[in-house]
């Protein structure tokens, strides 16, 4: 049995054990986790439990952040980390949280989510290269690992614009998304 829900307090550990098999303990210093700054956006951060006894067996977290767009500020957000245990990987739980958590992010109107991963896992979920758009992180990235999802009118405007696309840490004062969620998630 698979149960799919939002992440709570009490699976700090859990996933930080996780994160640390799936990544090593040097992953905080990827690009990446300099826009992962503060709790995590809690609505979008679901677990899988499995088994009779509801064992953690994978997370997904997603983070604010903003988007330079000229003079605006487009709210963003960057997903990941995505990890399953070594136990239960290739059964489909990644694809399904991945899937949850993005249908959530589309209902709650999320138009823009970048995520650096390996393009043949995020591409069936509409994920395209970001460097075309002049998406550009706070630091080095493997370019082909570095994508955007966006709405399809936010994409068509992108590309009639081209310009530099500075991704930044959520300033906390850009006009976003509500979330539906209440509980705060650490990160
Ligand atoms: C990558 C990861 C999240 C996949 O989760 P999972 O539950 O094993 O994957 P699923 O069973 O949902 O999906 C299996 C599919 O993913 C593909 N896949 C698995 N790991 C992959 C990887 N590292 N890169 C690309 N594709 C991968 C499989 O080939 C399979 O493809 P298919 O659907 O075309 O047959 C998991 O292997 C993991 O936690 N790895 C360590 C941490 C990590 O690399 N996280 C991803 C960050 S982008």
């Amino acid at each position: 049995m698979i149960v799919i829900e939002k992440e709570n307090a009490a699976d700090a550990a859990a996933i930080e054990s996780l994160l640390n098999i799936g990544f090593g303990e040097d992953r905080l210093s990827k690009t990446v986790y300099k826009l992962r700054q503060g709790p995590s956006v809690p609505s979008l951060s679901l677990v899988a439990r499995t088994g009779f006894d509801a064992k953690l067996g994978a997370s997904i977290r997603f983070w604010r952040c903003d988007v330079e767009n000229g003079d605006e500020i487009l709210p963003a957000l960057v997903l990941g980390p995505l990890v399953v245990d070594p136990a239960l990987q290739g059964k489909g739980l990644g694809r399904t949280l991945v899937a949850r958590a993005l249908e959530e992010a589309d209902q709650e109107g999320w138009e823009l989510c970048l995520v650096v991963g390996e393009a043949s896992y995020y591409s069936p979920y509409g994920f395209v290269l970001a460097e075309p758009y002049g998406f550009e992180l706070p630091g080095p990235v493997d370019q082909p690992r570095f994508q955007v999802r966006a709405a399809p009118d936010l994409l068509r405007s992108l590309t009639e614009e081209p310009m530099a696309r500075k991704v930044l840490p959520w300033s906390g004062t850009a006009s976003g998304v509500e979330e539906s969620g209440d509980a705060s998630c650490a990160a």
